[in-house]
């Protein structure tokens, strides 16, 4: 077991990789966090708070104990784990320790997306269950600690036992108190077309705050936090980190208090969510993945990329490779027909690629983006033969089939609008405001989650689609349901993402081969909630290259390699306006799940060459970049030159890709130090050049770019 109580102690230890978390019940039942760092013995660590119970002070005991849920109302004054108010109208919380039990292995969370195991020897369970003895809150804790990677998952589980109504007000899935303030945090922000760009900052006294109240995890932020030393690099140092297994809107705090000591919690989203909890009702938060690296940057991604590859995705494509594609979208946009469809069809069949995706505009009238969202029925204006008739077209052609959906939304133009008025997110009374021309189908309601269950499955039913690019193109406004009381209200947005995890549920179930890929405007919800359901994610709208290497660098912090969309899209890019040459688009997307977005039949000979090229390159290259470890080099957000690398788990082969955006004269090559190769074997180059694997990690490979927009992918075999 790798968890283990000292009752002499009263503490807990939960160990794992190199990872220890150690918990103590205090005298009062209070449960408190005695550290979380690099893994010691069991008993390692005394329950002695030198740094937070000293002498003398103003602070109250609340403010100076290291909680592991920290509650209002006795003395502690920051974002609380838990907020109640009850019967009384106060909400004042109280919470003692009532038992425990270890476990191995772990359990799903009913209704959430969740990391899992595949035996119960992979990981070890315990609940902590504490009570508030007035109102009979019931708060139990709930962790799992994983044995290879000491990655710790929490969520709360949170039952009103009492006889009057309570009203949850707040939850964080994780809330972690590390001593001290020296440190920096991390996060990921962003914009449509710029999401995750790494950002780091020391942390000052207050609250640092990065949150979504748009009911999607959004481009703006990801529900992602880290702390790290400040002398903490990609290679080395410590760093500890936060994850939120969600979809919808979010909070993640790093709060330093006026003990100099750092609270970093991860949640429930209060100015977005309360939750009525009647006697005898329940409320599950979903859950945070908590993950410690003392080996810097890319060792906690290592250890994120390992655990959500292998045990948060699910489903026949977890472990395949993924299919090259081509997507109509920025090629055609909305105006295509059969002929021109199947014209880049044939080009993409000549030159290697296996999936052909035809993106929006396919059904009911939509010519432009402002009707039919909700009418999946083919527009036979273009489609003349239907989707099946196009299906079995591009099969013959000895092309898989893939199609567009945007499932949760609703165009005021469509006949289901027409017919269902009332099925959108709105206030009655009030305007309800549209985004791209389109409402939100209010999934809170059982009724329009089985219409999207039903509407999205006779589709597939009806050809061989064989992928679906799920999309999702605007945030919530007038966030409340149609159908819940006053008093619910606040519940909406949670209700709404735990429909979408139903529906999405459903329809992965049901269509179990199919290969699922999310979309919200490009990347604005890249989370590790839609990978539970689909393995792939669309990272970004924005197709340069240049700016791709910062959008996947940033995603690569949380997520796995094998779970981003990359296109090669035509230049001068619809983004920015950029011309990169077809070489460079090609190396940065073969960092991704590799794909075309441009018209074929337009490409010059050259640009045709390089990208049958590109298509046979990536197919040696998919199975070590989607299943290989994946290693930042050079960062895109501090210096010319970016670079990654990946390395296959036997370590006999690995994959350099270096890239320079603007060059400069006059500047000194430049060694690129690698990482993770077996020191003692020699590895060759395709043109059968012979590098050490020591040398190549502590001296490097030199590599100078010219001319801007420039790259280098250097393919290495032990030999
Ligand atoms: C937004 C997506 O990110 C694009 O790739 C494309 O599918 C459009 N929506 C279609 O409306």
């Amino acid at each position: 077991m790798s968890i283990t109580y000292l009752s002499d102690a009263r503490s807990f230890y939960l160990s794992g990789g190199d990872v220890s978390y150690v918990l103590h019940i205090a005298e009062g039942g209070q449960l408190l966090n005695l550290y979380w760092g690099k893994r010691v013995p069991d008993g390692a660590i005394p329950a002695e708070l030198m740094g937070y119970s000293y002498g003398a002070s103003f602070d109250l005991p609340a403010n100076r104990l290291p909680h592991e849920l920290a509650v209002r109302g006795s003395g502690w004054y920051g974002t609380p784990a838990v907020s109640v108010r009850n019967a009384q109208g106060n909400d004042v919380v109280v919470l003692e320790y009532v038992s425990h039990a270890v476990y191995a292995g772990k359990k799903p969370l009913p209704g959430l997306p969740a990391t899992y195991v595949e035996s119960d020897s992979e990981a070890t369970s315990l609940e902590i269950e504490l009570t508030d003895p007035l109102t009979k809150l019931h708060v139990t804790a709930v962790y799992t600690i994983f044995e290879e990677t000491g990655a710790i998952t929490r969520s709360l589980r949170i039952a009103n036992a009492g006889a009057e109504d309570l009203v949850l007000n707040g939850a964080m899935a994780a809330s972690v108190p590390l001593y001290g303030r020296d440190y920096e945090i991390i996060h990921l922000k962003g914009a449509w077309a710029r999401e995750r760009h790494v950002v780091r900052t020391p942390v000052g006294q207050g609250e640092y705050r990065i949150f979504s109240q748009r009911g999607a995890s959004g481009h703006e932020a990801n529900p992602f936090l880290a702390l790290c030393a400040p002398s903490a690099t990609e290679h080395s140092g410590e760093v500890w980190s936060m994850n939120l297994v969600y979809s919808g809107s979010f909070l993640a705090t790093a709060y330093v208090d006026n003990n100099d000591n750092t609270r970093l919690s991860i949640g429930m989203n209060p100015d977005v969510f309360a939750w009525k909890l009647a006697p005898g009702e329940t409320f599950v938060t979903p859950e945070a993945v908590m993950v410690y690296s003392d080996a810097g940057l890319n060792g906690m991604s290592h250890l994120y990329h390992r655990l959500y590859r292998t045990r948060l995705v699910r489903g026949s494509w977890r472990d395949r490779v993924r299919p090259i594609l081509i997507n109509n979208w920025e090629a055609t946009y909305f105006n295509f027909n059969a002929e021109k469809i199947l014209t880049i069809a044939r080009r993409a069949k000549e030159l290697g690629i296996e999936l052909f995706v035809l993106d929006d505009g396919w059904f009911g009238k939509r010519d432009i983006d402002n009707c039919s969202l909700g009418d999946w029925v083919v527009d036979r204006r273009k489609l003349p033969d239907g989707i099946d008739g196009l299906v079995r077209q591009i099969n013959g052609l000895g092309l898989k089939f893939g199609l567009w959906f945007e499932p949760e939304m609703v165009s005021p133009d469509s006949d289901l609008y027409r017919a269902h008025p009332d099925w959108c997110l709105h206030v009655d009374g009030r305007r309800r405001t549209e985004s791209r021309n389109q409402l939100i189908l209010d999934l809170s309601r059982t009724e329009v989650q089985d219409y999207i269950i039903e509407a999205i499955s006779a589709v597939l039913r009806s050809a061989n689609i064989e992928y679906v690019k799920w999309d999702m193109n605007r945030n919530m406004t007038e966030a409340f349901s149609g159908t819940q009381c006053p008093e619910r209200q606040m519940e909406t947005q949670h209700r709404y993402m735990l429909g979408l995890y139903r529906v999405m549920d459903a329809i992965v179930t049901a269509f179990p081969n199919v290969l699922f890929e999310s979309c919200s405007g490009g990347g604005g919800r890249f989370d590790a909630g839609l990978l539970y359901y689909m393995p792939q994610t669309w990272t970004s709208d924005d197709t340069d290259a240049v700016e791709r290497l910062s959008i996947q660098y940033g995603t690569s912090f949380a997520y796995p390699v094998a779970a981003m969309g990359a296109h090669v899209s035509a230049v001068p890019n619809h983004q920015n306006g950029r011309v990169t040459p077809m070489q460079m688009r090609g190396d940065v997307a073969l960092a991704g799940n590799f794909g075309f977005e441009l018209d074929l039949s337009k490409l010059s000979d050259e640009d045709t060459e390089t990208a049958r090229k590109l298509v046979e390159q990536v197919k040696s290259l998919r199975e070590l970049t989607q299943k290989g470890e994946f290693t930042r080099l050079l960062s895109p957000f501090e210096g010319q030159y970016t670079a990654w690398q990946f390395v296959s788990e036997s370590k006999d082969e690995a994959l350099l890709c270096v890239y320079r955006a603007l060059c400069k004269p006059n500047t000194p090559a430049i060694c690129v130090k690698m990482a993770g190769l077996d020191p003692n074997a020699t590895y060759a180059d395709d043109q059968g050049a012979a590098f050490n694997g020591a040398a190549l990690m502590f001296k490097g490979m030199w590599m100078r770019l010219n001319g801007d927009f420039s790259s280098n992918i250097v393919h290495l075999k032990k030999i």
